[in-house]
């Protein structure tokens, strides 16, 4: 791995997260780990330092940390935009089962996998959390897809075994011995940046003992784990029917709840559920795009994080209908307008989350949400250099024709009005996994 230094403008958020505007710093970046952030660069050091590459960013560049997805579904990808006629649970079953059960064809999940993590990364995605598949093979293409591309990733094996008629799941033993094996065939890939996940799909397609045997598993192997929670009032309903508890006490019985535990959605927690989740050390993951698509709900993330709760971001595709990270963020401040425009359930003076908030959110908070910010999230030395080249003044972008911006006015134009253009380059621990004359996947033979 080459010896790195990069040289022009940061911003990032701290370890109190807050962001940080720099206008000049000069990042030592060896063997894609992060060595020294210098504010007055020190020559003799930078000497010292024989780097094989210098990258000089212009003046309307700037340097952020990846975004990191914390939670998407890689096999949805070919539903993307489709279904939204639906609410969650006659939208999984008309739309989401049909399309998951295809991945018997290794083929073609090979094709749309290399699209996802191709198009994710080419989005600014660095790190992704995958549902991929109920299917050992399908779900070890994907996590070999990352490692060849380069994604830092977390992939899991989809578990359900309440039976359906179509056939769509698998028994309990045959679920615990297939996640065994994928997490052998991860192992087998051999690579630091790509890890499995334990994945209950959630509640509503498992039994108590299949939870509780994931949950050893997660234990032996010190796992992270992921599930949805609380997404829909008519799922929520379901569930406490089927189990006879609230949701997050479903997961807390079973042992499902650590500090290296995520849960999408959480719309319609209790104040006695969040407090479980806090003290468990359970994240979050907040996927506003497909909490509108799917009309589930407007989460209050400020309830949420204001109770000690670790909040990342989801694109949840193909709920979402968007796999690009800016637009999960405008979704989340579209959102949190909307409760303190609206909102019945939230404190009239309700301040709304801005785009600060989310841009921490997208990189620390996400890096936390994961239990990853030892190596990830901003650019404190020490941690491994996932970073985006932002660049105003890209070809096909003009924004920043019109007069000279701020820093802090750069990060929010790029915010609310960037696109994948203005991200010209992106790193995943010192390697460069997009550059801009290599074009975007294409679809063919699909
Ligand atoms: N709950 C269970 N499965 C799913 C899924 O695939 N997508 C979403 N949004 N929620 C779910
Ligand atoms: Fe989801």
């Amino acid at each position: 791995m080459p010896r790195q230094i990069f040289i022009g403008s940061m911003i990032h958020a701290d370890e109190n997260e807050e962001v940080i505007f720099k206008k000049n710093v000069t990042i030592l970046v060896d063997d894609g780990k992060i060595i020294d952030v210098m504010e007055n660069p020190d020559q003799q050091k930078i000497d010292n330092f024989h780097a094989d590459e210098v990258n000089n960013l212009s003046s309307g560049q700037f340097i952020i940390p990846g975004f990191i997805d914390c939670h998407t579904h890689a096999v949805q990808f070919p539903n993307l935009g489709l279904g939204f006629d639906k609410t969650l649970l006659d939208w999984l079953e008309t739309y989401t089962f049909p399309l998951e059960r295809q991945y018997t064809d290794q083929e073609f999940a090979e094709k749309v996998f290399e699209i996802v993590v191709k198009e994710t990364i080419f989005n600014g995605t660095t790190t992704a959390c995958y549902f991929a598949s109920l299917y050992t093979e399908a779900s070890a293409i994907l996590a070999q897809k990352c490692s060849d591309l380069g994604q830092r990733a977390f992939i899991g094996k989809i578990n359900m075994n309440a039976p359906r008629h179509d056939g769509y799941y698998e028994s309990t033993e045959k679920s615990i011995e297939t996640t065994k094996a994928f997490i052998e065939a991860v192992e087998k890939i051999g690579n630091p940046l790509v890890q499995p996940i334990i994945t209950p799909r959630f509640a509503l397609s498992c039994d108590m003992e299949l939870m509780k045997k994931l949950a050893n598993i997660a234990k032996e192997k010190d796992l992270r784990i992921q599930s949805h929670v609380s997404e829909n009032k008519d799922e929520v309903k379901a569930v406490k029917e089927k189990f006879g508890k609230a949701y997050t006490n479903v997961y807390d019985t079973v042992g499902l709840l650590t500090n290296k535990t995520i849960l999408a959605h959480g719309i319609y927690l209790e104040d006695s559920e969040l407090d479980i989740l806090a003290k468990r050390g359970t994240a979050i993951i907040h996927c506003p795009c497909s909490n509108i698509n799917l009309k589930s709900g407007l989460c209050d993330v400020r309830k949420i994080k204001d109770k000690n709760i670790v909040v990342g971001l989801g694109t949840d595709v193909s709920g979402g209908s968007n796999y690009s990270f800016l637009g999960e963020i405008r979704s989340a401040l579209h959102v949190s307008i909307s409760l303190h425009l609206t909102g019945d359930d939230v404190p009239r003076d309700y301040v709304p989350l801005d785009y600060k908030d989310f841009f921490i959110m997208a990189t620390l908070g996400g890096a936390k949400a994961l239990s990853i910010e030892d190596k990830v999230g901003n650019f404190m030395p020490g941690k491994e250099f996932d970073a985006l080249i932002i660049d105003l003044n890209a070809e096909h972008s003009f924004l920043n024709n019109f007069r000279e911006y701020t820093l802090e006015e750069n990060l929010q134009r790029f915010i609310y009005s960037g696109n994948d253009h203005n991200i010209v380059s992106v790193y995943v621990k010192g390697r460069k996994v997009k550059m801009t004359d290599v074009a975007p996947a294409t679809c063919e033979g699909l």
